[in-house]
């Protein structure tokens, strides 16, 4: 099933806001309509409504898209109040982080597509060319970082300052890293929800002995649920990365990826596209290219989405052996990964850059209500 964008707003138009006397459409309410198979993400901004009447907008959006484009659509309202009453706003946690200039999320839809690997070696690279970096693991579901990182038995170590104890990260090739691994033991499925990994992170970001940085990576579980919203919510990202493989399966869940960042209600700018596993290439025939998850597909994907395809990196067996015994391919200096790797490095900062000289700093939050999804009210 395939929505559509013009059907969706066409249905939206017989609902009328109430206190504006026009239907929701032409009255300016519905700011955004996202689609992706049988999702329908909806964004509106009503000035002060009752609990009651956005109650009545949420279910009219549901009943008129049901009725009359797709009952099997589902359907997610974002509400926006203009000017809300001050206990429904969301407490804002925290806004610039002293010392940590750039906070760069690594994001995919689709699990096991190479988000820590690529975490990785970008950190690496980061790390190579001069940056001071850190990299915050916050896969709740299979921290990997430290593995990936060969830091797999270190606990962070408590330090003083200014007569506060603060966690120091434990350093490895040049990166300052924390994982919610460190906490965990081994083999423990870690099921949380979305609030409390937020504090979690926020704990790790905000009492830890960072230092100063230039970059600190994000390493975000799969998906696009409610556990990065709450991170998002209570994080000021500059900027996302995403990655995908060249699968159509991945390429879809990079979309959500992609769509879930640039919502008006979230609006963290993505930097760019990653495409990992490109090609397969045998280390012996390096000549060799086989595109055997498709070819190009992150490159057709960046183009639609009119993103930068930021680097494409190979499927190649040094890579995976690499991450498992915890040095990472880009410390190859010289090496055709580590240059494929550092190309991918040195767009993620220019377009870092570039953001940062077009647009104000990402605030922490710009989320007053999400319908449909748990906000962190704490
Ligand atoms: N370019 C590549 N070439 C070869 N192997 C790769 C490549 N990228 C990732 N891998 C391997 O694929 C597996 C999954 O990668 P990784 O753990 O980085 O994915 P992920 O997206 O972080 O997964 P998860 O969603 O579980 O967090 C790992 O074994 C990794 O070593
Ligand atoms: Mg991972």
């Amino acid at each position: 099933m395939k929505l559509n964008k013009k059907d969706i707003l066409e249905a939206l138009r017989t609902i009328t806001v109430p206190g504006a006397g026009e239907n929701m459409v032409d009255s300016g309410a519905v700011t955004n309509v996202l689609t992706f198979g049988d999702e329908v993400i909806v964004d509106i901004t009503i000035k002060n409504p009752t609990l009651q009447a956005r109650k009545k907008t949420e279910v009219e959006i549901m009943k008129a898209i049901h009725d009359k484009v797709e009952q099997k659509a589902q359907v997610k309202v974002n509400l926006k109040v203009d000017a809300p009453a001050p206990k429904e706003k969301v407490e804002i946690k925290g806004k610039a982080i002293p010392g940590i200039k750039n906070i760069v999320a690594i994001a995919s839809g689709k699990g096991g597509v190479g988000k820590s690997t690529t975490t990785a070696n970008i950190a690496v690279s980061l790390s190579e060319m001069g940056f001071k970096v850190g990299v915050l693991d916050a896969d709740i579901y299979g921290p990997s970082i430290p593995i990936m990182f060969d830091v797999p038995h270190e606990r962070p170590l408590s330090v003083n300052v200014d007569g506060k104890s603060k966690m120091k990260p434990v350093e490895s090739y040049g990166v300052k890293v924390l994982s919610i691994g460190f906490f965990t033991k081994p083999d423990q499925a870690v099921v949380w929800r979305g609030p409390m990994a937020a504090k979690a992170l926020n704990q790790m970001i905000f009492d830890a002995a960072w230092g100063e940085l230039d970059f600190l990576l994000l390493d975000l579980p799969p998906g696009t649920g409610d556990i990065h919203l709450s991170i998002m919510q209570s994080l000021p990202i500059t900027g996302a990365v995403i990655v995908s493989t060249p699968q159509t399966v991945a390429l879809a869940d990079a979309k959500k990826g992609v769509a879930m960042f640039q919502q008006e209600s979230i609006n963290v700018p993505v930097l760019g596209i990653v495409e990992n596993m490109a090609y397969f290439t045998p280390e012996e025939l390096p000549d060799n290219k086989y595109y055997i998850f498709g070819k190009e597909g992150a490159r057709n994907l960046a183009e639609d989405l009119d993103v930068r395809l930021l680097g494409e990196i190979p499927l190649v067996q040094s890579i995976r052996e690499a991450g498992d015994v915890g040095r990472p391919a880009a410390l190859q200096s010289g090496s055709p990964l580590s240059k494929s790797y550092e190309e991918l490095t040195r767009n993620v900062v220019e377009e870092t850059v570039r953001r940062n000289k077009s647009l104000p700093p990402t605030e922490a939050i710009k989320i007053t209500t999400m319908a449909g999804c748990s906000a962190v009210k704490n």
